[in-house]
């Protein structure tokens, strides 16, 4: 068997806005009246992202970027010359302003379709399904961008703001399963705008590995999105604050569940703290289940408590396979 490798991906706009907006996907036309989304084979000294960025132009005039997190693949087979060949597609997801495409002599035309439109006239069952996926990736994206916008301003509407002003708003795959919450950014993750960049940051990468995860694989965020100077812990009232975007960002992703680090992240979504004798439980509120652990800076500060963690995430591990 030969394997073949393709890429391309689905390319959105939105069209109006407020209520009223539609997410509109770009769809190809085949010379056979069938619809593709821009995709080819991925060349020799290419990957799979080069290849989709350069078909994507090659076939619709698009520069596109692409929407991190987005993970999609078909795979199907087919006989050439008798031989049979495995060909695996990956798809990215790409965002634009504009509605201007340039089609190339391999398409008879194009048609910018609402996500139901295409599902109907689409004949491949992995085609619909890919497209479902992909406009439930793009909404949740739309409804980042809006929460991140409300919050990033969050500095400039408290009189007297104590934390640092630039946002650090988390990360990660939005359909992850697992959303790590943490306490509040350090120096590091100020300066980069990122998520546990620092040493807290390698010692949970440890953590996510013994769940049997990976980092790219989780969404990670923190109880507080602004430095507080001198690494000192929030206040209950900076708390308070950050507290809407956290459940707002929980109300997005809609994981399995939230693993709550330490004190700050469990007292501010469950409202009790205590977490070195109440890790390891799970507690189910209003359809979500959320998981106490310590803080990864407790273990980096008390190497022992690294036991009560590692412990915590094989838990983590255990319960994601269950499902
Ligand atoms: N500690 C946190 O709680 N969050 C970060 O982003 C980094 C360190």
């Amino acid at each position: 068997m030969t394997f073949e490798y393709s890429s391309g991906a689905f390319v959105y706009r939105k069209d109006g806005d407020g209520e009223n907006a539609k997410l509109l996907f770009l769809f190809l036309i085949k010379p056979n009246n069938d619809l593709d989304v821009p995709k080819g084979h991925v060349e020799e000294g290419e990957n799979a992202e080069t290849a989709a960025r350069r078909e994507i132009m090659e076939e619709s005039g698009i520069e596109a970027e692409f929407i991190p997190g987005f993970m999609a693949y078909t795979a199907y087979y087919f006989y050439r010359d008798g031989k049979k060949v495995l060909k695996k597609v990956r798809y990215f997801l790409s965002k634009v302003s504009s509605s201007d495409v340039k089609i190339s002599y391999e398409h008879k035309g194009y048609e910018w379709l609402e996500p139901a439109a295409a599902i109907r006239k689409l004949h491949y069952r992995n085609m619909k399904e890919l497209v479902a996926k992909a406009n439930e990736y793009a909404e949740k994206h739309e409804l980042m961008l809006k929460l991140n916008e409300e919050y990033a301003n969050l500095p400039g509407k408290v009189e007297k703001w104590r934390l640092s002003k630039s946002f650090v708003p988390g990360e990660g795959p939005l359909d992850a399963k697992v959303f790590l919450l943490g306490q509040a950014p350090g120096l590091n993750e100020d300066r980069l705008g990122r998520p546990f960049v620092g040493r807290s940051g390698k010692l949970l990468d440890t953590m996510i590995l013994k769940a049997g995860l990976k980092r790219s694989k989780v969404y990670i965020a923190s109880a507080v999105q602004y430095y507080p100077p001198r690494n000192r812990e929030p206040t209950r009232e900076e708390i308070a604050l950050c507290r809407d975007f956290v459940s707002g960002q929980i109300e997005i992703i809609k994981p399995e569940y939230v693993v709550l680090m330490g004190n700050t992240a469990t007292g501010s979504v469950l409202g009790f703290r205590g977490v070195e004798t109440r890790h390891g439980e799970i507690i189910e509120r209003d359809a979500v289940k959320y998981l106490i652990t310590l803080h990864p800076a407790a273990v980096l500060r008390f190497k022992k408590k690294g036991k009560m963690m590692e412990d915590d995430f094989r838990l983590l591990g255990r319960l994601l396979k269950k499902k």
